[in-house]
Parts: C-alpha cells; sequence; structure tokens
C-alpha cells in the first residue's frame, strides 16, 4: 500500500517527512531525480519528460498514487499529465492547492466563486520556472480577490542546497528576500513555493522579520494525503517497504540527505 513521492531533488524529503509522521503506518517510496536537479531552469518540455519519466518509475514500485512534491513540476508539468498522460487507475497530486487553500482559509474542494482574504499582500519564493509559469497566481485567481503577489524567482539556492552548500544557499535567500523587498517593503505573509526551501526556512523568516507569517508546504500537504486517503483507499499501491531513490550518485545524496534532514537517509539507485 505505498505511496510515491517525487522530487528533482533533497526538496521533496521536506514533505516525506511531514507525510510519513501522519500516516506512519504507510510505506513511502522517495524518488529524487538528483542527476537531472535543478528542474527550476528547464523547459516544461524537459520538466514534463523528466517527471513522467520517475513517476514511471513509481508505478513500478508498487506506488499507484505519485506527489508531486516539487512546485517545478507541479507548475510546469501536472496539468499536461493530467490531462494527456495519466492512465484512469493511477493518480499524480501537486502540492500548490493545499498551500492556496491555507493562505485563502479554504476547506478542500470547496470551489465557490473568489472572495476577499484577510491577506493582500503576499510574497512568493520559487524557482524560475514556477514564477516564470504563473501557476500559483492562477489558482490564487480562482480563490481570492484583491490579493497583491510580488514574486521573486530565487535562482541558484536549489543549486546550493544540493550542493551541500549552506552558506551560499544562506546568503543567496537574503539577497531574494532584500530584492523582493524593495518591490513589496511590507509583505504580511510570505509562500516558500519551492519544497527546498523550507530546509531554509531559518534563514526565510529572519530576513523577513518576524511579523511576516511564513507558509510551507509540508504539514499542509500531509493533511491534505490524509484526507485523500481516506476518500480514495484505492490508491493505496501495492508496494509494502519505504525506499529512497536517486538518479544521482547514492552515496552522495544520501550524505547531504543526513545533512539537511539531520536524521540518517540511505540512498539506493533508482
Ligand atoms: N523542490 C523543487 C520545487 O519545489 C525544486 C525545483 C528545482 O529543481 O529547481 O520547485
Amino acid at each position: 500500500m505505498a505511496v510515491g513521492v517525487f522530487d528533482s531533488g533533497l526538496g521533496g524529503l521536506t514533505v516525506l517527512d511531514a507525510v510519513s509522521r501522519k500516516l506512519p503506518d504507510v510505506p513511502f517510496v522517495y524518488f529524487g531525480d538528483n542527476a537531472h536537479a535543478p528542474y527550476g531552469v528547464r523547459t516544461h518540455d524537459d520538466i514534463f519528460n523528466l517527471t513522467c519519466a520517475a513517476t514511471e518509475r513509481l508505478w513500478d514500485e508498487g506506488c499507484d498514487l505519485v506527489i508531486l512534491a516539487c512546485n517545478t513540476a507541479s507548475a510546469a508539468a501536472l496539468k499536461r499529465i493530467q490531462e494527456t498522460w495519466l492512465p484512469p487507475n493511477k493518480r499524480v497530486l501537486g502540492v500548490f492547492v493545499p498551500l492556496i487553500e491555507a493562505l485563502t482559509e479554504r476547506q478542500w474542494g470547496d470551489n465557490s466563486p473568489p472572495r476577499e482574504v484577510s491577506v493582500k499582500h503576499v510574497a512568493l519564493f520559487a524557482t524560475p520556472a514556477t514564477v516564470a509559469s504563473r501557476a500559483f497566481q492562477r489558482e490564487l485567481a480562482f480563490r481570492a480577490i484583491g490579493v497583491d503577489v510580488e514574486a521573486q524567482p530565487c535562482g541558484g539556492v536549489v543549486d546550493a542546497i544540493e550542493q551541500g552548500d549552506e552558506i551560499l544557499a544562506e546568503a543567496l535567500v537574503r539577497s531574494h528576500v532584500e530584492s523582493l523587498k524593495r518591490r513589496m517593503p511590507q509583505p504580511q505573509a510570505a509562500i516558500l513555493g519551492c519544497t527546498h526551501y523550507p530546509l531554509m526556512q531559518k534563514a526565510f523568516q529572519e530576513s523577513l522579520g518576524a511579523d511576516v507569517k511564513v507558509f510551507s508546504q509540508a504539514n499542509l500537504v500531509a493533511e491534505s494525503l490524509g484526507d485523500y486517503l481516506a476518500r480514495r483507499p484505492e490508491f493505496l499501491g501495492s508496494g509494502t517497504r519505504s525506499k529512497f531513490l536517486t538518479t544521482g550518485d547514492p552515496a552522495y545524496v544520501s550524505s547531504k540527505a543526513t545533512q539537511f534532514l539531520r536524521r540518517q537517509i540511505v540512498f539506493e539507485a533508482a
């Protein structure tokens, strides 16, 4: 009864931790496409093809339901996957909608017309591909009116994290926050719209200031997966064992994952 969790690299581990805490009896198979990270500078076609290949590999592990714990893949490829590629007995879910429902104070599946919400000025931090897709603004516009979103493409952060360079990642986060604040001096809320960024949450929160509410996806996705599986238990696949797969060098990826997650994680070759 396994579920697949996919990311371009290490970032999805932040989601994996939260879903495993929420659903301790479910085996999760993690797939990190570290050999091809970062996705945030790739074309949409490229992201679509890589995401489909990873998803098929997770099906082979008995995961009929795959979570794209990657905003870039969710923004650039999920709609095309669902509309043109997915067989009826499989599901692929993204990480955007739970976050936007939380920001716009909605329950799951509330499709009522857009309305005013309490947050008016929102800073969005995401990869260049996610920002360019405008997927976040689109999903938000379905649910809320009058929200001013300022988006900052955070070039270099995913790369620095994948290379284990925490000092560079932190310096880049501070400079991206400063650059956003020149355009929006007082955001009320900030969205970490890349699953790698919670690994740098402290740097984001410190640079933004304590009065800015920082939304990150891990716990929101875990809640929503719990709800989904309660409604659709047939999508718990046949896999029985949790494991970590990577297209990168398993020893290298294991050591970086262990460094960032601060617990031992052992990857095997995908
Ligand atoms: N964790 C991915 C995301 O949420 C990073 C994408 C990348 O590889 O650039 O967007």
